[in-house]
């Protein structure tokens, strides 16, 4: 895991900071229908998408960063302020998955982005991400249920936590 690099190594995964460049690309991987669903998170419309990200990079509060692997950008991974609590997301376009991207990605982030405790909100059958979420140490916290627009119903969440 390295923050940044000119030439990529095989497999590598690197976090930089967001360019405007970036966005078009993690619009498309949000409005893949499986990742909707694993994630729970309707997919924004362009317009909506663009607005929410101007917003985002507006804030400092939120840390930010892209996600390259082997160079090519693979997603995106944030922390901000919610409820007052600080919060980590992610989201890894479709054709990097199952190659330990978002392990690798979480695990350079939480290097960077010191601020403890850190709480994640993931879908109880979100089964990659609790797993991404417990191999970088963060245990399951608490469970709500709450309805969700993807899939029609109430689902169950699980809320997981990283002391330090
Ligand atoms: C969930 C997500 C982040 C996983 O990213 P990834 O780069 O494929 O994850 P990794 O390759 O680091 O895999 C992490 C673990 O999950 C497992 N895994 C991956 N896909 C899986 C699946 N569909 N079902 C079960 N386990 C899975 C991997 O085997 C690995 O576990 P292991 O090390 O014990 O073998 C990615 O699929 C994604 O972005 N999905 C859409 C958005 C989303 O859900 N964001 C998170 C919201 S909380």
């Amino acid at each position: 895991m390295a923050h940044s690099a000119s030439v990529p190594s095989p497999g590598e995964v690197v976090l930089r900071d967001v360019t405007e460049d970036d966005l078009p690309l993690f619009f498309g991987h949000q409005q893949d229908p499986d990742a909707t669903r694993m994630a729970a998170f309707p997919a924004r419309s362009r317009d909506a998408f663009m607005a929410h990200w101007a917003r985002i990079l507006d804030d400092e509060t939120v840390v930010n960063k892209t996600i390259l692997f082997d160079g090519q950008v693979a997603g995106s991974i944030l922390s901000f302020e919610q409820s007052g609590e600080r919060e980590v997301g992610y989201w890894i376009g479709r054709e990097f998955w199952g190659r330990g991207v978002a392990t690798k990605a979480l695990s350079g982030f939480l290097a960077h982005a010191r601020q403890r405790p850190l709480y994640a909100h993931v879908a109880g059958h979100n089964v990659a991400s609790v797993r991404v979420l417990e191999k970088c140490g963060f245990v399951v916290f608490d469970k709500e249920r709450e309805f969700s627009s993807v899939h029609g119903k109430e689902i169950g969440w699980l809320i997981l936590k990283l002391e330090a």
